[in-house]
């Protein structure tokens, strides 16, 4: 593994609140980066407030399209040569109701939320160097399901098994874990019914929504050297809320 200020991380969804953090915490220990997103002028601000170039580049990256990943391995290729941290952070939340959910909205949310990772992790497998991680930004939807939330739901339990199924095979070289992130106060989560909410908080043992923050700063542990015998694991961060 490169020492940290020649460590090259990758973040998808960058742009988003979530992944932003994770960036700026990744950002503030010296690592370079590549970051992407689809929405090209939210990136172009979040990167030039990292420095921009030469030690953090903007990518435009739709997830579901198998192409913009091979741009993407092709972009870190050539400005870094490797890969030591992966986090596939794009995400698509979409209340879906099953009545009416038509298969090409099914499709196109398992596209983003599923098919998105499994692609950026195998354009960059080749450029993972050695005792580099990857982590997978699931959900705790994956572990319970939602209700009105079937495809996205169903996408981030895909995220889990394949998470440590990607654990197995790329070992020892490349360590793979998930982290499901409960009810963060993102924009995201304000597409939630209130009601529905309001009932999961008060169930919650913490009480409160978490942080993008709070998410970030576990990412950040799994990306680094203390966490050098964690593998095919999902680490929850959910103020209690998956055991309540
Ligand atoms: N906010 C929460 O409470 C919460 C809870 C559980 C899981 N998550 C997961 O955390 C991750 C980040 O969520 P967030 O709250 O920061 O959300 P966000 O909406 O702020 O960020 C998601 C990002 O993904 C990008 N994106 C969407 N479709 C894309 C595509 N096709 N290609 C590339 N990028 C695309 C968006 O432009 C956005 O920048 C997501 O994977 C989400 O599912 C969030």
């Amino acid at each position: 593994m490169a020492d940290l200020e020649d460590a090259v991380a990758v973040i998808t969804g960058a742009a988003g609140e979530i992944p932003a953090e994770i960036a700026r915490q990744f950002a503030a220990r010296g690592m370079r980066l590549l970051l992407s997103d689809l929405d090209e002028p939210a990136l172009a601000a979040l990167v030039e407030s990292l420095g921009g170039e030469p030690r953090c580049l903007g990518q435009r990256q739709d997830v579901a399209r198998v192409e913009d990943a091979e741009a993407l391995a092709a972009r870190c290729r050539e400005a870094f040569g490797r890969v030591d941290y992966l986090v596939t952070g794009a995400g698509l939340y979409e209340h879906l109701p099953l009545a009416g959910l038509e298969p090409e909205t099914w499709r196109r949310s398992l596209a983003v939320n599923l098919d998105g990772v499994f692609y950026t992790v195998q354009a960059l497998r080749p450029l993972l160097a050695e005792g580099s991680a990857i982590v997978n930004i699931a959900s705790l939807a994956g572990h319970r399901g939602s209700a009105d939330h079937t495809p996205y739901a169903t996408a981030k339990g895909g995220v889990l098994a394949l998470t440590r199924s990607l654990a197995q095979e790329l070992a020892p070289r490349t360590r793979v874990n998930a982290v499901s992130p409960g009810l963060i106060d993102t924009r995201m989560m304000q597409s939630l019914d209130v009601g529905r909410r309001e009932a999961m908080t008060a169930a919650m043992p913490l009480k409160r929504l978490g942080t993008a923050r709070e998410v970030a700063s576990v990412v950040s542990f799994l990306c680094s050297p203390a966490a050098s015998y964690v593998t095919a694991e999902t680490i929850h961060v959910n103020g209690g809320l998956y055991s309540a």
